[in-house]
């Protein structure tokens, strides 16, 4: 039997990056998966490849910074599979700003979706858990800038800080529901979200001298997708029964040093 036969799993930014390596990861493991992005095309395109793998996946289109939106979503994935099992909130935005500069548009765009995001996919999914007696887990996909500060990004970095500590929060109150909660925090991955301002940050000088040439990061290289979505499909597994609450970093050793 597979991993996740029979099991319904939501991921939240799901069309592409490493939510994308998850959702096939989650398919291939016999799951149904839900996948809730704001952009349709992209949303059609993962179901049309998840299809090829099997468990009869759903794009459901959800701004998550939009509480009506993330209701509707979370009806419309128990309408299609009966229950959830696993929620991986993976959704988020990143941009450079500088703080002095920065706006409080911005700065709550990246809040809304972010912790606002996940707590409201959190609570809506933990209650439907609980209504069907299901004893699921939250995957909340964090950063270490959630516990490191890079510059130009303070948004983002107090953003991954607070998602750190709702994870820290519902795995104290969803334990008692046999609800477990935990996060993994990715390093430099490349995707989407490696390119900033239209430049890929792999690609700089700044990223091969120091990073890689200088071993900033110890395993000298950004790490794959896949090397993501296997923890959080292991963090939403049997096999991790007894962790709850924690946050690990898949950074090939970055976060270690200073
Ligand atoms: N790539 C990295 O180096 C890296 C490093 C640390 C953490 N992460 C985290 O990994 C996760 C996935 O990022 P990625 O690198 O795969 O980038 P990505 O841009 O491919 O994925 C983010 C996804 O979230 C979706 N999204 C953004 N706002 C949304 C909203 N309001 N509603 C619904 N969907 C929304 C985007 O459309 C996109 O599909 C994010 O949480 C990110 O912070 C990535």
């Amino acid at each position: 039997m597979k991993r996740f036969e029979d099991r319904t799993v939501i991921v939240t930014g799901g069309a592409t990056g490493i939510g994308f390596a998850t959702a096939k990861l989650f398919a291939a493991e016999g799951a149904r998966v839900v996948i809730a992005g704001r952009n349709a095309a992209n949303g059609a395109q993962a179901v049309e490849r998840l299809k090829k793998i099997g468990g009869r996946p759903l794009f459901v289109r959800t701004d998550i910074s939009n509480e009506d939106d993330v209701r509707r979503m979370i009806d419309a994935a128990v309408a299609h599979t009966g229950r959830i099992d696993v929620l991986v909130n993976n959704a988020a935005m990143f941009y450079e700003s500088d703080f002095l500069n920065e706006t409080t548009e911005r700065w709550r765009a990246v809040f809304d979706t972010i912790v606002n995001g996940s707590y409201w996919c959190s609570k809506y999914v933990a209650n439907a858990m609980i209504a069907s007696s299901t004893h699921g887990a939250i995957v909340n996909v964090s950063s270490i800038n959630g516990y490191r500060a890079l510059n130009q990004s303070s948004h983002y970095n107090a953003a991954k800080g607070a998602l750190d500590q709702l994870t820290r929060c519902t795995a104290l109150e969803l334990a008692m529901h046999g609800i477990r909660v935990n996060g993994v925090a990715p390093g430099f991955i490349e995707t989407e979200l490696s390119v900033v301002g239209g430049v890929n940050e792999l690609e700089t000088d700044w990223f091969k001298n120091y990073y890689v040439g200088m071993r900033k990061i110890p395993q000298a290289r950004a790490g794959h997708v896949d090397e993501v979505a296997e923890v959080i499909a292991f963090l939403a597994s049997d096999a991790a029964s007894y962790i709850q609450g924690t946050t690990i970093p898949v950074d090939g050793g970055l976060s270690t040093t200073f």
